[in-house]
């Protein structure tokens, strides 16, 4: 079925590293109020606003005291009215962030809740008393350390799976799934366009708690085998579309780690009315050694073929795609799988294109459209995130060597994504007029969204006119996909087929030039080149092209 979500591309605005208005150093509404031109002449449909709402600010946002009031730093309840009909204005829409696998230990919810076992709010939460004087499983938090935290006050544990600010909540007890329901309607009837959902297949937890295996010489194990697509997930799902969003014309994206293509068709099949689409996590595990993230394994190009490819074909005709390579907990995508000196402008272009052209909806994440990088802080002492700082000082206490950690982050970290968003060449990169809350990448003066936008060959034209051969070809959004070459070690080609046109996309993946052979089914003659990040050469014999380093191409042809 034909929908506008699938038509979309979605921009990201992570709202402290946007755009600062009051010159505090922190980015707010205000500021992003005064770049919504910008995003509508880069031609996005929908804004997904990271969290916004009040918050200590234990982990950005993710940790909310307040679901229904605006953080402080960002503004008041009016600036958000005021962006929401902004945004309305341009012909845009506006999706929250929903985070309600967890809350902070700061919401009156939690606070009530820990006062005594008997207090109403305490089956908000998940408290379990200690097995022998430990914890009541041993399972690891994704921020470290255990994934229990003992309240004295009560002598039991409660269960965060995040930071022990963020604890998590119960949605086995009814009463707080109909509080997060009405205020999703809350936020609904405000006239907001969607949602995308935190972690929001962590929410079913089991009724016990196993023991997992911990890795030789660990204290923890992960629990996630248990804790993610638990029992009831679907059931929680499709409830919340019931008294929720089945009443609105709005879009949903569900943040899934864990999840399988399989599990990806239940949860957005249309018929089974849970969620639009989901974000997988498969793709960006595929540069993580056997330890995880910080363990760090060059890409193999044929791993990521054969991954995207299975996940354009699971989702072909049951379920819809999302499509990213960049958001706020990843590093920079021209840093990680391009490169990002002597090429950075090709292979950003390069992996545009590659994603783009696949079937499914491409979420943009601020200033990845200006092909900005990673940064390489000299000390830990200027990294905010707390799953870096806690990660550098486990591995500290350790023993591992500094410049070892420090490779991990550099390549891996979540503030590679969150320095301020390089708006121009002035001091802080034009975000704010005060001292930013996190450094600014040096590369500003080059790497900047006036440059960008005055020079026809930018990253930032080039996303523009993706997003606009999307809104011009059906074939784009609903064609179907299948790989092209499936054996080339360094070329990503797939094909789309719909009603008569055939799209063929072409991707040098490497900085080296590279020979791929014209597909014998299809007619040279048929095609145009819609779009490409090198200029078209005169008489060039397409039967055997030679690519250029990181040379993407995109052809249309007719038949
Ligand atoms: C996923 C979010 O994207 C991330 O930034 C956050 O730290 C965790 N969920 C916890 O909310």
């Amino acid at each position: 079925m034909k929908a506008w979500w699938k038509e979309s591309v979605v921009y990201q605005i992570y709202p402290r590293s946007f755009m600062d208005s009051n010159g505090d150093g922190i980015g707010d509404l205000q500021g992003i109020i005064s770049k919504l031109d910008y995003l509508q002449s880069l031609g996005i449909d929908v804004i997904w606003l990271s969290p916004v709402y009040k918050s200590p600010n234990d982990d950005n946002g993710y940790d909310i005291s307040d679901y229904q009031g605006i953080m402080d730093e960002f503004g008041t309840m009016g600036d958000w009215e005021n962006l929401l009909e902004e945004v309305h204005n341009r012909g845009m829409k506006l999706i929250m962030d929903l985070v309600v696998n967890h809350s902070s230990d700061e919401h009156p919810w939690f606070v009530k809740a820990r006062k005594s076992k008997d207090n109403p709010y305490r089956d908000y939460f998940i408290w379990r008393p200690g097995k022998d004087g430990k914890e009541p499983s041993n399972w690891y938090s994704n921020f470290g350390g255990s994934a229990w935290e003992y309240d004295e006050g009560t002598d039991e544990y409660y269960l965060h799976l995040f930071s022990k600010k963020q604890p998590d909540l119960n949605w086995r007890n009814p009463q707080l799934r109909e509080e997060v329901y009405a205020m999703m309607r809350w936020w609904l009837d405000k006239g907001i366009d969607g949602f995308r959902m935190d972690v929001i297949n962590f929410i079913s937890k089991p009724e016990t708690f196993e023991d997992g295996e911990p890795k030789p010489g660990k204290k923890y194990a992960s629990g996630s085998k248990i804790y993610r697509n638990g029992p009831h997930i679907h059931d929680y799902l499709q409830e919340m579309n019931a008294k929720t969003l089945s009443k609105y014309d709005v879009m949903t994206v569900g943040e899934m780690p864990g999840v399988t293509p399989e599990l990806a068709q239940m949860y957005t099949a249309e018929e089974r009315k849970e969620l639009n689409m989901v974000f997988q996590f498969e793709h960006m595990g595929l540069d993580n050694g056997p330890d995880g993230k910080w363990d760090l394994k060059p890409l193999n190009l044929q791993d990521l073929k054969q991954n995207l490819t299975k996940w354009q074909k699971a989702l072909e005709h049951k379920g819809w795609n999302s499509l990213y390579f960049n958001n706020h907990d990843q590093p920079r995508s021209v840093s990680r799988f391009g490169n990002d000196k002597e090429y950075r402008v090709e292979s950003a272009k390069m992996l545009a294109t590659l994603l783009h052209m696949m079937k499914g909806t491409p979420y943009v994440y601020q200033g990845e459209e200006l092909g900005m990088t990673n940064i390489r802080f000299n000390s830990i002492q200027e990294y905010r995130d707390i799953e870096i700082i806690n990660f550098y000082r486990e591995q500290k206490a350790d023993g591992v060597p500094e410049e070892k950690i420090m490779e991990s982050i550099y390549a891996k970290g979540r503030d590679n994504s969150r320095t301020p968003m390089q708006w121009d060449a002035s001091r802080h990169a034009g975000f704010t007029t005060g001292e930013p809350w996190i450094g600014v990448n040096p590369n500003y003066r080059d790497i900047n969204a006036e440059q960008a936008i005055a020079d026809e060959d930018s990253v930032y034209h080039y996303y523009r006119r993706l997003i606009q051969l999307r809104k011009s070809y059906d074939v784009i959004v609903y064609g179907e996909y299948d790989l092209v070459d499936p054996e080339h070690p360094e070329i990503f080609s797939y094909k789309r087929t719909m009603k008569g046109q055939t799209l063929l996309v072409i991707c040098n993946f490497y900085g080296k030039e590279n020979k791929f052979e014209w597909p014998n089914e299809m007619n040279l003659n048929d095609a145009r080149l819609l779009i490409s990040n090198y200029a078209e050469q005169e008489g060039e014999e397409l039967q055997r092209v030679s690519l250029k380093p990181y040379e993407a191409r995109v052809y249309l042809l007719v038949h």
